[in-house]
């Protein structure tokens, strides 16, 4: 893992900057919010917590299943955990930097595609979205999860819109009364179900402590020496990038983990896949 100010430089990529700063930067090989019990409120609690997680869903694994694809495969941690235990793993994802980590840190096969756009060469026993469901639109969703494994499962793992309230925090994730309605539709039938939202919500509470602790205070402590030295170009900025502050200030409302209770659901659910 490369140290901070000494990232690789990635030729000709469009690079998801803020996943090379929660790996390279932060260190975290897993992407998702992780299944917390009484970790250390820190980087290490949350490593604990994101190992606890994998090794959680594979306990949903029904016992016959051997080829899987992991779509959305991110760094590529579970592809790898997966392929030590013993299954015939691929992965899947859009993103041509989480191509270039797998060619360099995994033996894993990786297919550079948007879910919904893949044509499988094989049958797959379980399709696994961690974390990555909400970003596949519901329905080529479920039309390729059934090209991929007939007969198969579905594995998901991820926050779902239960409330929403119109607010920046109602704008990512599935509407989950959808989301089941369409599963049935395309034939699917759920087998098993958990929610676990308060275990995966205390990162967002760590993440706010270092917005909270580290970030706004870095920020405050820059632009008053600048606004104080250069007072009308300070104003110009903060008016020329007022779009940047109001999202800025939208994702931070984001961190707000009693407002994402409240909004939204975190799902573990299994779903076998019609012939
Ligand atoms: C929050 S990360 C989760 C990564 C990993 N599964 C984990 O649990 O750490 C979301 C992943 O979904 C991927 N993704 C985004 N849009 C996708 C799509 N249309 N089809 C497949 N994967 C997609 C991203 O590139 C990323 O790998």
């Amino acid at each position: 893992m490369s140290a901070p100010g000494n990232l690789p430089e990635i030729d000709g990529l469009r690079v998801n900057t803020a996943l090379r700063f929660y790996h390279e930067i932060l260190g975290l090989d897993a992407l998702h919010y992780g299944l917390w019990k009484n970790d250390p409120f820190n980087m290490e609690g949350l490593k604990t917590a994101q190992e606890r997680y994998t090794d959680h869903l594979l306990s949903y694994f029904p016992a016959n299943v051997k080829v899987v694809l992991d779509a959305g495969a991110g760094t590529g941690a579970t592809s790898e955990k997966l392929k030590s235990r013993g299954y015939d793993v691929e992965a899947l994802s859009p993103d041509p930097y989480q191509k270039y980590l797998f060619e360099k840190n995994r033996s894993v096969h990786f297919h550079l595609a948007k879910f919904q756009d893949f044509s499988p060469k094989k049958k797959y026993d379980l399709v696994l979205m961690s974390e990555s469901c909400q970003y596949i639109p519901m329905d080529g969703l479920f039309t390729n999860v059934k090209r991929c494994a007939p007969g198969g499962y579905l594995l998901i793992n991820d926050y779902f819109i239960t409330r929403p309230d119109n607010t920046p925090m109602s704008k990512s994730g599935h509407n989950m009364d959808v989301f089941f309605r369409k599963a049935r539709e395309h034939g699917f039938e759920i087998i098993k179900e958990e929610d676990i939202t308060d275990q995966a919500a205390v990162s967002l509470d760590l993440a706010k402590n270092w917005v909270d602790r580290y970030v706004l205070p870095s920020i405050d402590l820059v632009t008053y020496s600048f606004r104080h030295k250069h007072p009308k170009l300070f104003a110009i900025l903060r008016w020329l990038l007022r779009g940047k502050i109001r999202k800025f200030n939208d994702d931070l409302m984001l961190l707000d983990s009693s407002h994402f209770k409240r909004v939204k659901r975190y799902k573990i659910l299994l779903f076998r896949v019609p012939q």
